[in-house]
């Protein structure tokens, strides 16, 4: 507030310092709004929320590993556009890539992979866990 006040020039009217000080007050609302609304986006509590990743529990291939593929392979892995001839995208072609070790190498830039999301940042922990979990349980179409 006395940050406020000093850029008052001196001499200004008692009123002018009135629309002032309601014009601060106004700001803090909405800020104060501004961040409730990002505080709901950024902890979500409600389950199923999108941008919280979930490992726990029974890590299907539907639910939990395609949408993780999705967003940073398939663009690059297909049939159609299958990059250094690895394809992705078939429930076939990914397990295939999960049960050889060449998945889990690449994300997890393991020594002797080329390390994957080419270009992108590498994947979450929470991610890589839940692909080591789909992995380890087998690779299953569930
Ligand atoms: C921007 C394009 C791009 C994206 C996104 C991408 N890749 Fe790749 N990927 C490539 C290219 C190109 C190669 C060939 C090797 C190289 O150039 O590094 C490759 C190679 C690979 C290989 C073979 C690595 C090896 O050392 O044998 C695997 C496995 C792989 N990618 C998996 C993935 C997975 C899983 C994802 C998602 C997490 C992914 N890639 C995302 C372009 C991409």
């Amino acid at each position: 507030m006395r940050k406020v006040s000093s850029i008052i020039p001196s001499g200004t009217s008692p009123a002018w310092r009135k629309v002032n000080l309601l014009g601060s007050i106004c700001l803090l609302l909405l800020l104060h709004s501004c961040y409730y609304d990002k505080a709901d986006t950024l902890y979500p509590t409600k389950a199923g929320t999108s941008g919280a990743c979930d490992s726990a529990g029974v890590v299907t291939y539907s639910q939990k590993i395609i949408p993780i593929f999705q967003t940073a392979c398939y663009s690059c892995h297909s049939i159609s556009n299958p990059s250094g001839g690895i394809v992705m995208a078939t429930y076939a072609s990914d397990r295939a890539i999960a049960l050889n070790g060449k998945l889990f190498g690449s994300i997890s830039h393991a020594s002797g992979y080329s390390p994957m999301p080419k270009g992108m940042a590498k994947l979450t922990n929470c991610q890589l866990a839940t692909i080591k979990k789909w992995i380890d349980a087998g690779a299953l179409n569930n």
